[in-house]
């Protein structure tokens, strides 16, 4: 029986929804463990989309358990929004429980507001944040003055802490950054609130993962963002502020590394980037719109356009090595479909023009890089009914077989649509093999 993390392998957005909750109905239990609701997972289930920025992508399933972990930074307020989405919808199945850690972080009102004001404040700098307040966030965590949810319960702590934050905080927006300062009332009021409607779902999530683990209960590790986007191993300052990596999903959810078997890395057939950073396979012409458009590239939280180039093996043969990922979900085949030509960057041409597999560390190197391509002849026919690889034109299967190749893991599952159906399943990846 094997436990998964399911992980992203390019810029975020490969479909990780998509995938997860279709691995939800071999699981029992979906974590997510970092990130907050920066991420935007998009699951279509007859035709219907629902787009989950906090919950795990379990959530449409009965009997199973969906956890908040306590690498997740938490908005109550995004959550409470999120629970009554799914409510109204009719979509909360009936023996599905969800829990959040109380080891989780809160984001608080300030955390948005300097997010919003950094980000305005650097023209031409910016990272192109989802001005979530995800990375104030985790800089209060790591600075030990962050708001966990279970300070909530305490409540003289909880008033404690937040004056303390403000005292800083309100300094920081109205001095430096100009801002509005925030209300301590308003703020206290509203959380105290919060923490009232959200009571019933904060426990220690790690007990309660190590509990099921012990009666055999499959997990799957829910991964928001990408590989690239990782603090450590991402386009550095072009990132996220968490750990998006598999070895996170461990830390993020309170279980020993050994607990996870496998690690299923989600690529994209093409690569997408919303916000700044270097993008070396980027493609500002026709074809760069066509995956625009055809693939509906528009952020699932901000609704900007992503940007659109040819896929990078460079990246995703790194992710494989950093995330140790054995098997690959393949997603949006059918974006390419049409197409005369369809290209894979195999590696990059330096500033020296030498010749590299590994993507520098350096962003001002990495802007520099020239990708160098190889090119494959396209398919005309619509691949969005194959449920089998046989059903795929020779040309498709062609592209498919060498990325295998160049990623060097397993490709187990082709996606050919957005819907749950429009799927080539090959392997399960719980069966042990
Ligand atoms: P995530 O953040 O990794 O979960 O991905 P997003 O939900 O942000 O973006 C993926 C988008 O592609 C969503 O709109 C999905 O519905 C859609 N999608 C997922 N798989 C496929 C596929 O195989 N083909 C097409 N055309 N769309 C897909
Ligand atoms: P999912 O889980 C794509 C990007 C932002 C910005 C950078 C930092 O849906 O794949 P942040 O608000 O996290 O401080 O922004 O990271 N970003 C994402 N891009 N998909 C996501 O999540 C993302 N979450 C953050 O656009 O460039
Ligand atoms: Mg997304």
């Amino acid at each position: 029986m094997a436990n998964i993390a399911v992980v992203g392998t390019q810029w975020g957005d490969e479909g990780k929804g998509k995938i997860v909750d279709l691995y939800t109905e071999k699981s029992d239990i979906v974590a997510r463990f970092q990130g907050g609701n920066n991420a935007g997972h998009t699951l279509v289930i007859k035709g219907k989309k629902t787009i989950l920025h906090l919950i795990p992508s379990g959530i449409l399933h009965d009997n199973k358990i969906c956890i908040i972990g306590n690498g997740v930074v938490f908005d109550p307020a995004v959550f409470l929004q999120e629970i009554e989405e799914l409510q109204e919808g009719n979509l909360l199945p009936p023996n599905t429980k969800l829990f959040i850690s109380e080891k989780a972080h809160l984001i608080m009102p300030y955390h948005r507001s300097i997010d919003q004001a950094r980000e305005s404040r650097t023209a031409g700098k910016k990272i192109g944040t989802t001005g979530r307040g995800i990375g104030p966030a985790y800089e209060d965590k790591v600075a030990r003055i962050g708001i966990r949810v279970g300070d909530l319960y305490e409540e003289d702590l909880f008033r404690e802490k937040l004056r303390h934050n403000l005292e800083e905080k309100n300094f920081l927006l109205t001095n430096f950054f100009k801002e509005k300062s925030l209300d301590e009332k308003e703020i206290t009021d509203q959380y105290l609130d919060y923490a009232q409607k959200i009571k019933s779902y904060v426990t220690d999530t790690s007990l309660i993962l190590d509990h099921e683990i012990k009666q055999g209960k499959k997990v799957l590790f829910e991964g928001a963002q990408g590989s690239h986007l990782d603090i450590d191993h991402g386009t550095y300052p072009y990132v996220t502020s968490s750990n998006t990596v598999s070895a996170n999903a461990s830390c993020g959810s309170g279980i020993g590394p050994n607990i996870i078997n496998k690690v299923v890395g989600i690529c994209k057939a093409y690569t997408t980037r919303v916000g700044e950073g270097p993008f070396p396979t980027e493609l500002k012409d026709d074809i760069g719109n066509h995956m625009q458009q055809v693939g509906q590239e528009f952020g699932a939280t901000t609704g900007r356009k992503r940007r659109c180039g040819w896929l990078d093996m460079v990246l995703v043969r790194q992710s494989v090595r950093v995330s140790g990922i054995n098997m690959l979900a393949i997603t949006k085949l059918d974006v390419l479909t049409g197409l005369e030509k369809v290209k894979i960057c195999v590696g990059y041409k330096s500033a020296n023009g030498n010749f590299t597999h590994a993507a520098p560390a350096s962003i001002k190197a990495l802007s520099e890089c020239q990708p160098v391509y190889e090119e494959f002849d396209g398919w005309k026919n619509d691949i969005r009914y194959a449920r089998e690889m046989s059903e795929l034109p020779a040309n498709t299967r062609k592209f498919l077989k060498r990325l295998e190749e160049l990623a060097e893991a397993k490709i187990i599952l082709v996606s050919v649509g957005p819907g749950r159906e429009e799927t080539i399943v090959l392997e399960d990846p719980f069966l042990n093999k």
